[in-house]
């Protein structure tokens, strides 16, 4: 979905799922990477259960 949002350049989010040990913010053991803004290479990590679950597409690093 994410390379065919990307190809057709149609905005596309994803509500995700991930083990969430306290489900509060407090312990990062939910976090997804997502790209960062400092080059290709960067990313930061967002927690599935304080700052999401919902997430724009282009923004989540799917490998790696
Ligand atoms: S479950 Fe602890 S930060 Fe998300």
């Amino acid at each position: 979905m994410a390379r065919l949002s990307a190809k057709y350049n149609i905005p596309c989010e994803a509500s995700l799922e991930t083990a969430m040990p306290c489900g509060i913010g407090a312990c990062m053991g939910c976090t997804v990477k997502v790209k960062g803004t400092q080059g290709q290479e960067s990313f930061n990590l967002k927690r599935v259960c304080k700052d999401g679950p919902v997430f724009p597409l282009e923004e989540i690093i799917w490998h790696n």
